[in-house]
């Protein structure tokens, strides 16, 4: 049997090599000098590049767009839609693994974990202080997350076992949610205000772009806590930087930015109060395994024609 012909961002994880097996032939990305030889059944998305029109067009044959992920906010799922061309994502699995990496930040952020540790490491600590590296208290605060979604309701769950007071802001309020987890509706502007932690768990879309700007981040707390766990461009990272270095807000827990990676001379990496991780939000073994195996099924179904376990709707 011919091998389906799928273009890849590389390189790809063994996991995602094994799960494809013999059915799939992975093909190089286009890149402005290499086109790819036709014909490509299908485009598999690993680390977030770019799918639109215009490319599809270029691609007559493929059948399917496979995202490894959740967010496809790098794909124009409308464009696909309008070429009848499913998109498929992996949501629900990686909740858990996504709001653990919410709390770690927040932890960190909140008791200075990482400054902590180079601290400990450096030459300079030379004797116990109890009055350095003062921190905030997690537990007992009131935690804010904007977008409450399935990771955003994991989050909440995590944040009442540290007996945080949980609000949520969504474009539509969700009455069950409300009642399970015990979170309170605010608007976006009460949220702010009222917030030891703001958390970010919405997606990037035109209505969530530079959500936190400026005017929002002076909105907040001077002792508040920004984690964003969503995607880089929901926040203005030049806005950011002034509010971290003007003292505007607290600290801020990042596991994305924009851009992503921050240029190595980027401000924001020489600041203290900020945390930053490598975009590792649902990254631990078992969810990225995971991850791997429902996106080269969402894949091989669509390769054949059938119905995606996940698909996602423009
Ligand atoms: C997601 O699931 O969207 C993560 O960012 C990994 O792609």
């Amino acid at each position: 049997m011919a091998r389906f012909r799928v273009i890849a961002d590389g390189p790809l994880d063994e996991t995602v090599i094994g799960f494809a097996g013999a059915d799939i032939e992975f093909l190089p990305w286009p890149s402005p000098t290499s086109d790819v030889p036709a014909p490509v059944d299908g485009i598999y998305t690993y680390g977030h590049p770019h799918v639109d029109g215009s490319m599809l067009d270029g691609l007559p044959g493929v059948r399917v767009i496979s995202n490894y992920g959740v967010g496809v906010d790098h794909i124009n799922v409308a464009d696909a839609h309008d070429r009848d061309i499913p998109v498929g994502n992996t949501p629900n699995i990686l909740d858990g693994a996504t709001a653990d990496t919410g709390l770690a930040l927040l932890l960190a952020a909140a008791r200075r974990v990482v400054e902590g540790d180079r601290y400990a490491r450096s030459p300079e600590f030379l004797r116990y202080d109890p009055g350095y590296m003062l921190g905030r208290e997690a537990h007992s605060s009131t935690l804010g997350i904007i977008g409450l979604g399935n990771i955003g309701a994991q989050v909440a769950r995590r944040a009442r076992g540290f007996d945080m007071r949980v609000m949520y802001h969504n474009r539509r309020r969700r009455a069950h949610a409300e009642k399970q987890l015990e979170a309170e509706y605010a608007s976006f502007e009460e949220l702010l205000a009222r917030s030891d932690y703001v958390m970010l768990t919405c997606p990037l879309t035109e209505a969530t772009h530079h959500l936190i700007d400026a005017a929002a981040l002076r909105k907040m707390k001077q002792t508040a806590t920004l984690i964003n766990i969503a995607r880089g461009p929901i926040v203005d990272t030049r806005a950011l930087h002034e509010a971290l270095r003007d003292g505007q807000i607290a600290s801020a827990g990042l596991d994305v930015t924009d851009p992503e990676p921050l240029p190595r001379d980027h401000p924001l990496l020489g600041l203290d109060n900020v945390t930053i991780l490598p975009h590792l939000g649902s990254a631990t073994i078992e969810t990225r395994r995971q991850m791997a195996e429902i996106s080269i099924r969402n894949l091989l179904l669509g390769l054949r024609g059938e119905p995606l376990l996940h698909i996602v709707e423009p």
